[in-house]
């Protein structure tokens, strides 16, 4: 069976106040440079702050009529590189909408530019949220070596919204050989985990996962949003538990 989108693509989906999702067309693993045959899809993050801008976390690639969907949301104003991974399309964003700030992950720009990517990043995302979306979220730099990556949460809504931290596949969404792959790293839904990368990364920096794990805990998400594979649907307390285990310290 092929891979299969999340259909229907480039759309926004209300998932809770002030916060949607936009699943994107399928994107492509490139080794070397090269596009390879290996197909997987990818999540958007669509939040509206409350003075009516728009944060775009981890932009699918760019779409005409989605974007004039968001324009009568709100104004596009935040394109947010979670992390260095989730950037590719941020450029087609800020070429639609100039007046748009682009965040910067850690290590972003330097991949962007050996990829001889064309985006442009102003502002830089740091440990805590900045003034322009304090209000409506938190975030915090969650730790995985090479694949650390800014996490959020949304308020209103109490949503965490995760890109890369955990990934809950659905088997017959995906083609060989990430079928195999995701198997063998217990990334598959219902029981999606940690993503395989970070897992020696969250072992061996422990204490930080540990202060990360409390302020997830602080935050109480009743959702989490995953940049691939299908969002839970059970409680948030409990994935979190299940995933990320209990504090030392609780
Ligand atoms: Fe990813």
């Amino acid at each position: 069976m092929p891979a299969t989108l999340y259909e229907p693509i480039n759309v926004y989906k209300p998932i809770g106040p002030q916060l949607g999702i936009v699943d994107g067309p399928f994107e492509y693993l490139t080794v070397g440079g090269l596009k390879m045959p290996l197909p997987f899809t990818t999540r958007m993050t669509v939040a509206r702050l409350e003075n009516g801008d728009l944060c775009l976390h981890s932009p699918t690639k760019f779409d005409q009529r989605l974007a004039m969907e968001l324009q009568r949301l709100g104004k596009v104003r935040h394109l947010i590189s979670p992390n260095q991974f989730h950037y590719a399309h941020i450029a087609e964003w800020e070429k639609a909408f100039p007046g748009a700030i682009a965040w910067a992950s850690r290590g972003v720009r330097k991949r962007a530019r050996v990829r001889r990517n064309t985006v442009v990043f102003t502002r830089d995302l740091g440990a805590n949220p900045p003034e322009e979306w304090r209000g409506d979220m938190d975030q915090m730099l969650f730790p995985g070596g090479y694949f650390k990556e800014f996490i959020f949460f949304h308020k209103a809504s109490k949503t965490l919204i995760l890109t890369d931290t955990i990934m809950n596949i659905e088997l017959d969404k995906v083609d060989e050989p990430w079928r195999i792959a995701i198997r063998l790293t217990r990334m598959a839904y219902p029981g999606g985990q940690l993503f395989f990368g970070m897992r020696l990364p969250v072992m061996v920096q422990r204490n930080k996962a540990e202060a990360a794990l409390l302020k997830i805990r602080s935050w109480q998400p009743e959702h989490v949003v995953l940049s691939h594979g299908r969002c839970f649907d059970a409680d948030a307390g409990e994935i979190t538990r299940r995933i990320f285990g209990q504090s030392r310290q609780s």
